[in-house]
């Protein structure tokens, strides 16, 4: 296994531990790419959530949010396009039957080649793959997996079917009477719930072009390949904004936003050589330009975040298919027209999977007598950290418990703290280090006297004595 494995294991296993991730249905061995969160997960993706909420429609005075519903009338996804090209290419291994999606093989052989120290080669294939993608060359696909002498996994033999387009969209019915249910699908993205309110939302906000709505939610895709815990998953969150924009200023809009999302990623204090974008070559139906903001994962540069000029190709085909005109009328050129569209669409869970990622740190701590310890952390941004302050009486006796609960009374209504009276203080800080506690306060017997504690800072494990008073104060400056 290498090291960026390991490091990917060791977060998975140190994320089940610690109350962040659990395997979904977990006693019963789990169901694939499905997963759930628990206390301290929780805490932060919903820190995720707002954060984000808070840069979208409180940080922009021209950007509203919604909340839609997951199921959607069945025609939305006909208009969309997803009934017809929301699908990828597959590939099946005759002897394990077992489907492979095209482009994880192909892309597979690339990382081995790089990793043998062929880049030359690893480009070379993906340029190829690229090519024959962009121009849905099936079977240019099937004679490059057999050209590169790509093997199933499971049966180790080359034995493939053909390349076919499999549609991702998991569906169910919906209606009292099974004869009478109509089939309908769960949504593979929150996007579509914004576009059929645009006219809602322009006239109920009295909202001007350009303006955006934003949206958080659930999104189904019945991925084929589902690997690397939850980077892929077949229920996941987006976090999407469709951003409205007057026709022929979209390329505008589109650098706009690009820069906007990235400013937002290192907003966090993440390193900045951990993001890249990515152009795309291979464009989705709607859109006329794409790029991926991408995260240097423990196993490797992968996209977390997608931005899209999705030109009026949403908005027009809604207003075909539902014979309802999706015009809006521009005060300032006295025109009509069908807004163009820039999207910024990032995955929560990838956002949550970034975080641990940038946070997860195993440090060897030298010692005053030459001998080391050791810790692991999680370096979590203090503003996402699930507890923000843990507050920590030295002893259960000598009335340090009743001064300890005084703080908490007056921190609480403020952010998240957490109260813990057992153990040594020693064990109670590695605690709230691999948690991702960015401060730990002590009370203890000078606390009575002179009203003072002991404040821990997680990153550098430094510490120093401040008033108690001060302590709301400080923590709430470093929010
Ligand atoms: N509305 C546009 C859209 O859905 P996308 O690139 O397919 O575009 C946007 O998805 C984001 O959703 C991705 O950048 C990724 O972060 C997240 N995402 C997509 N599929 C996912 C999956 N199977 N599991 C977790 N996150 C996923």
């Amino acid at each position: 296994m290498s090291t960026t494995e390991n490091n990917l294991q060791a977060i998975i296993a140190h994320a089940k531990e610690y109350g962040f991730v659990f395997q979904s249905s977990d006693i019963y061995d789990g169901l694939s790419a499905v997963y759930d969160y628990g206390p301290y997960g929780s805490e932060l993706k919903k820190n995720i959530k707002d954060y984000w909420w808070k840069s979208m429609t409180q940080m922009h005075e021209n950007i509203v949010g919604i909340d839609a519903a997951i199921f959607m009338h069945p025609t939305t996804w006909k208009a969309s396009g997803h009934v017809d090209n929301f699908s990828d290419p597959m590939i099946d291994n005759k002897d394990s039957k077992k489907r492979y999606r095209v482009d994880h093989l192909l892309e597979a052989k690339a990382d081995a080649l790089t990793q043998a120290g062929e880049a030359e080669k690893a480009e070379e294939l993906l340029a190829k793959m690229n090519a024959l993608l962009s121009t849905e060359d099936f079977g240019g696909l099937q004679e490059l997996i057999i050209a590169e002498n790509i093997s199933c996994a499971v049966s180790g033999t080359k034995n493939w079917t053909d390349v076919r387009q499999f549609n991702l969209m998991f569906s169910t019915q919906i209606g009292s009477v099974a004869e009478e249910a109509d089939t309908i699908y769960l949504r593979p993205e929150t996007a579509q719930g914004i576009f059929v309110n645009f006219l809602n939302v322009q006239k109920s906000a009295r909202m001007k072009v350009p303006f955006g709505i934003a949206q958080i939610g659930k999104a189904f895709r019945n991925e084929i390949v589902a690997r690397q815990f939850i980077f892929r998953m077949r229920e996941f969150e987006q976090m999407e904004m469709q951003f409205f924009v007057r026709p022929g200023t979209q390329q505008d809009w589109y650098n706009y936003w690009k820069e906007t999302r990235l400013q937002w990623h290192l907003s966090l204090g993440i390193n900045p050589d951990n993001y890249r974008f990515h152009n795309h070559v291979k464009l989705a139906h709607y859109a006329d330009a794409a790029l991926d903001i991408e995260y240097n994962f423990p196993f490797g540069f992968k996209e977390v975040e997608g931005i899209h000029s999705r030109t009026d190709f949403d908005l027009k085909s809604h207003q075909e298919y539902s014979k309802k005109k999706q015009q809006y009328f521009d005060t300032e050129i006295n025109q009509n027209y069908i807004p163009y569209v820039i999207e910024t669409s990032i995955g929560l869970d990838r956002m949550f999977l970034l975080i641990l990622s940038h946070s997860y740190a195993e440090e060897v701590i030298p010692k005053e007598d030459g001998s080391t310890d050791s810790r692991v952390v999680l370096k979590i941004p203090a503003v996402l950290a699930p507890n923000k302050l843990a507050i920590l009486p030295l002893t259960k006796k000598d009335g340090l418990p009743e001064l300890a609960r005084e703080l908490m009374k007056d921190c609480m209504p403020h952010f998240k703290c957490y109260f813990e009276e057992k153990d040594s203080i020693g064990k109670r800080y590695r605690r709230q280090d691999a948690i991702g506690t960015p401060f730990c306060v002590t009370i203890d017997h000078q606390s009575k006297e002179d009203g003072t504690c002991t404040i821990r800072y997680r990153d550098t494990m430094t510490q120093e004595r401040i008033a108690i008073s001060e302590v709301k104060k400080l923590v709430l400056e470093a929010l």
